[in-house]
């Protein structure tokens, strides 16, 4: 099949380029590389180094005809879509209408859309929250991965187009960017193994930290995978959410001293107060995926954390 992955030089997205690779499927990815790297895309796939919103991705949508669109390309920072909610707009429902409409335009079969289940639920009293439950983002960055939720049940009813959406929760391992504001293991992994002292962002009731619902980029590839197989089955214009996570909540502290052990190294982190729009729980809950993907995540905390610090030790 022809799939176009945006976003496929990023972290989660060059990891699914490859399991569609190995799956034998045919790969273009559009990528304007602003956290992407080139070398995370494999040979095997052809980059377009372009922005989502770009007038000149028709083009592109024209000479390759996708079959399934797979897209990953976002704003991905909470911290930074509250500091500039017009920016993370730009990205996440702009660019996703530029990719919706050639998907419209060129007849593509399916989309699946990356939304955020560490996000848009908000600081919801149900956990392991279930995709049912009426979110309540409380950041720019989760009201847009919801808005384009709700744009692409429009496009299903408006041009039958199919979807999927995966709510993740908080992905981590190799090609995690540790330069970020977001990506806790990744800057974790790097600060330790440059033995300074990491920070616990906490709020005053939590000393431990938030929680959050951990899971491998290996397993959310699987995932990715199982989307695509099933896409075949989907009803004309129907769109379906999915929970992609590990289904546990982690306090920050004890996903530090995990890493700290499996990495023996002794250093003691530092706390400091929880930034702006961070929710204080996140644990999704993950039955639908497993029924009905199906799929669910096989690979543990610390089996993902010591795969990751080895990349990062190479690195
Ligand atoms: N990392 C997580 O824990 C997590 C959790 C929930 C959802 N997500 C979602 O997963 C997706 C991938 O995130 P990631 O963690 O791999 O981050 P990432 O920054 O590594 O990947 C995003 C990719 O999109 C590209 N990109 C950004 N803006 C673009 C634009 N305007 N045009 C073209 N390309 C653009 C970047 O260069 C990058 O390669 C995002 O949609 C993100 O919101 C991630």
């Amino acid at each position: 099949m022809r799939v176009l992955v945006t976003g496929g030089a990023g972290f989660i997205g060059s990891h699914v380029v490859d399991r569609y690779l190995a799956e034998g499927h045919q790969v273009a990815v559009v990528d304007d590389l602003s956290s992407g790297r080139r070398a995370n895309v494999p040979d095997g796939a052809t980059l377009h180094e372009l922005d989502i919103a770009d007038p000149g991705l028709a083009t592109i949508f024209d000479q390759f005809r996708p079959e399934l669109v797979n897209h990953h390309a976002a704003q991905i920072s909470v911290t930074a879509s509250a500091r500039d909610p017009l920016r993370d707009a730009r990205v996440n429902v702009v660019g996703l209408l530029n990719v919706l409409e050639n998907c419209a335009r060129v007849g593509v079969g399916h989309v699946i859309f990356i939304s955020s289940g560490g996000a848009i639920y908000g600081d919801i009293e149900t956990r392991p929250t279930p995709e049912t439950v009426v979110p309540e983002p409380v950041s720019p960055y989760a009201i847009t991965k919801l808005v384009g939720e709700h744009y692409l049940r429009f496009y299903g009813l408006q041009h039958g187009l199919g979807s999927t959406v995966l709510r993740y929760g908080n992905v981590y391992g190799p090609r995690q960017d540790p330069h970020g504001e977001a990506g806790v293991v990744a800057i974790f992994c790097q600060t330790l193994l440059r033995r300074e002292v990491p920070t616990i962002y906490a709020y005053p009731d939590q000393p431990a930290g938030m929680s959050r619902d951990y899971v491998f980029v290996g397993d959310v590839a699987e995932a990715n995978v199982a989307a695509t197989r099933r896409a075949a089955s989907v009803a004309s214009g129907e769109c379906r959410p999915f929970n992609i996570a590990g289904g546990n909540a982690v306090r920050t502290r004890t996903l530090f001293e995990t890493l700290r052990d499996a990495a023996k190294i002794d250093v003691e982190a530092k706390q400091a107060p929880a930034r702006d729009a961070e929710l204080k729980e996140s644990c999704l809950d993950v039955a639908r995926a497993a029924a009905e993907l199906p799929w669910q995540a096989t690979t543990s905390l610390r089996s993902g954390l010591e795969q990751t610090l080895a990349y990062f030790q190479q690195a």
